[in-house]
């Protein structure tokens, strides 16, 4: 779809409020003409002697009129076609947002979130100006330069007003091939303007990395370079406006010069009278700005223009995973989860990262995934959740193949702990009740003392109403994991997804939450991914992930009774927290001779 088909979209929705609007403003324009008319009768009723003072009065009272006709036509005009181009400006934005949520896992992978950015803001204001004030800048140019140019033939002198006519002309031939340029120039901007605000958004929410690393040097040098560039791009077109704007007076200047010497001559050999020479000089005034709202309009339309293209393009991407044509009626699932030769390979990447897995988690068992890092854990879940397309017959709940599983279905009924874990900056209630539509305290209170996070939020010194995130308190990296488990439980899914969600507890802490998550989840599938044995020995069913696929598969005492990778796994871990133990008591005993030495 072409921008201007995808604006008319919208435009056709307000049609009469656009129509109602250019009327008015077409009246206002009218009313317009009239007050040179005037002045020029009054100028000429009194050079000659003919109006008295009641003459005059009667005029003024007319001129007065007029100026309260055009106060409310403008006044009218703005509602209607302002209020109409604020209206369209929300309607894309609310379209827009909807949309992106639409949008698959992958499509955030491959577009920047300051690009999107930058569509929702600048893109968009563009797209309000020339659906707004360019339109109105168009239509009252237009009409005003038809009107006054037809008064100053009829009412003044046809030569005159051509002649007037021949410098004004070349503004407008002009000012096409300058909004051709400027087109190209507007864009170069946006893209610069785009890649500065990337640029921006990631350097501070990576600022941790960049004081660790001691890179902020490096970071300024590079922000110096992108700005810069914005800069000489944002220059470029001030150069050409720089240009052309001067360039307009003195096309105009030479307007009024013809006036002053052809216009002035015909006055002196009484071909026009006075008044009627001081009336034209007051359209020549009258005709610069349609001149230059002309110009202004085009500028607006190739901005508009190519913004609206950038945001068409939004809407012309298609969400890659979506609804099948004939989703199967499952409204709540039981939790049966099967693998059935299960193979992904990540888009870009040659190798699949999951390799010919088959296994089946019945309704109700708890699911334990382990293995080296990178080896497929959390794709795994991810394709689960759906997040990734699935080829069929590989994924089924409860006997049905995911792609026929409804997508909002299948997520209301997957609880999910991701691993990046991610808190908006919003009230730990409202964060920890994000995923239900029940939000009582007493549920938030009951799913944060079983993720164990309750004593900490209490101790906030504003509790469960604490802001988090970047307008509030940081919190502790276990604490933020706590607080996301916290948000996974209150949801109550028949599936419990809890991807490395333990690996910033202490083990204390972890036991305790295990302990709860056994009770919380009695009956209902429960899958934890863990780096560390001891978060899942108990499980029903544990697997041994490597390259992707299951090299074991059993509970903790047929895997040890295997003695494979992960009886090895558990032992080489048992040995390093042995040592550990040893170590700290070690430590504490040279602590304490130090101290009877010094005579502590
Ligand atoms: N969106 C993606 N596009 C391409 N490759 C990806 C993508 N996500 C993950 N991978 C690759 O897939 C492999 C498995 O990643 P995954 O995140 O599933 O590992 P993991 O087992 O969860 O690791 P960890 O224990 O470190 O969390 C990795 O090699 C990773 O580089
Ligand atoms: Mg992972």
């Amino acid at each position: 779809m072409s921008a201007f088909k995808f604006l008319m979209r919208y435009i056709r929705r307000h049609k009469w409020q656009y129509i109602f609007g250019i009327i008015t403003l077409f009246v206002v324009d009218y009313a317009n003409l009239f007050i040179p008319e005037l002045t020029g009768d009054v100028t000429d009723g009194l050079a000659d002697r003919t109006m008295d003072m009641q003459g005059v009065f009667s005029v003024l009272t007319k001129i007065l009129l007029l100026g309260l006709t055009l106060a409310i036509g403008r006044f009218l005009w703005r509602i209607f076609l302002f209020g109409a181009a604020r209206t369209i400006e929300r309607e894309i934005r609310d379209d827009m947002f909807e949309h992106l949520e639409g949008m698959s896992v992958e499509y955030y992978n491959s577009h920047k979130t300051g690009d999107l950015m930058t569509r929702f803001t600048s893109d968009l204001n563009s797209v309000r100006m020339s659906i707004g004030p360019a339109i109105i800048s168009i239509f009252d140019a237009t009409v005003m330069a038809v009107m006054v140019i037809a008064q100053m033939m009829v009412y003044v002198n046809v030569r005159l007003t051509l002649m007037v006519l021949v410098p004004m002309s070349v503004i407008m031939v002009g000012e096409i091939y300058y909004g051709k340029i400027m087109h190209g120039k507007y864009k170069k901007r946006q893209e610069a303007v785009s890649d500065l605000t990337d640029f921006v958004q990631e350097s501070f929410s990576g600022i941790r990395v960049v004081k660790a690393f001691v890179r902020e040097r490096q970071q300024l040098k590079e922000f110096l370079k992108t700005n810069q560039n914005a800069m000489d791009k944002n220059l470029d077109i001030v150069r050409w406006q720089a240009v052309v704007n001067p360039l307009l007076t003195v096309i105009i200047g030479s307007s009024s010069l013809i006036t002053l010497i052809y216009g002035g001559y015909l006055a002196l050999v009484g071909d026009i009278t006075l008044g009627r020479f001081v009336a034209f000089n007051q359209y020549v005034g009258m005709l610069v700005w349609p001149m230059i709202a002309c110009g202004d309009a085009i500028n607006m339309f190739s901005q508009g223009f190519a913004s609206a293209k950038r945001i068409e393009e939004v809407f012309s991407s298609r969400p890659e995973i979506t609804d099948s044509e004939n989703p199967a009626p499952v409204h709540e699932l039981k939790g049966e989860i099967k693998f059935d030769d299960l193979t992904f390979i990540h888009k870009g990447s040659s190798e699949p990262t999951i390799r010919d897995l088959t296994l089946e988690v019945p309704a109700g068992t708890t699911l334990a995934i382990i293995g080296r890092t990178g080896n497929g854990k959390s794709t795994l879940v991810n394709l689960l959740l759906h997040l990734y397309n699935v080829r069929r017959g590989m994924i089924y709940l409860d006997g049905t193949d995911i792609n026929d599983v409804p997508l909002n279905v299948l997520r209301e009924n997957i609880a999910y702990v991701p691993q990046d874990n991610f808190l908006f900056s919003d009230t730990l209630a409202s964060n920890i009740a994000f995923g239900t539509h029940e939000k009582s305290m007493e549920r938030i209170v009951e799913a944060s003392r079983a993720a164990c996070i309750h004593d900490n939020i209490i101790e906030f010194p504003e509790g469960y109403e604490t802001v988090v995130g970047e307008r509030g308190v940081t919190l502790s990296g276990g604490q933020k994991q706590r607080s996301s488990i916290a948000r996974a439980l209150i949801k109550d899914a028949p599936i419990l997804i809890l991807d490395d969600a333990l690996s910033a507890v202490d083990t204390d802490t972890e036991e305790h939450i295990l302990t709860n998550l056994r009770k919380n989840r009695e009956g209902k599938t429960t899958i934890i991914i863990a780096h560390r044995v001891s978060t899942i020995k108990d499980a029903d069913v544990i697997m041994v992930l490597e390259d992707g696929s299951a090299a074991e598969v059993g509970n903790h005492r047929e895997l040890m009774e295997k003695n494979g990778v992960y009886a090895e796994m558990f032992r080489s871990q048992q040995l390093e927290a042995a040592v550990g133990e040893k170590k700290a008591a070690l430590e504490r005993r040279i602590l304490s001779v130090g101290k009877e030495d010094a005579g502590v």
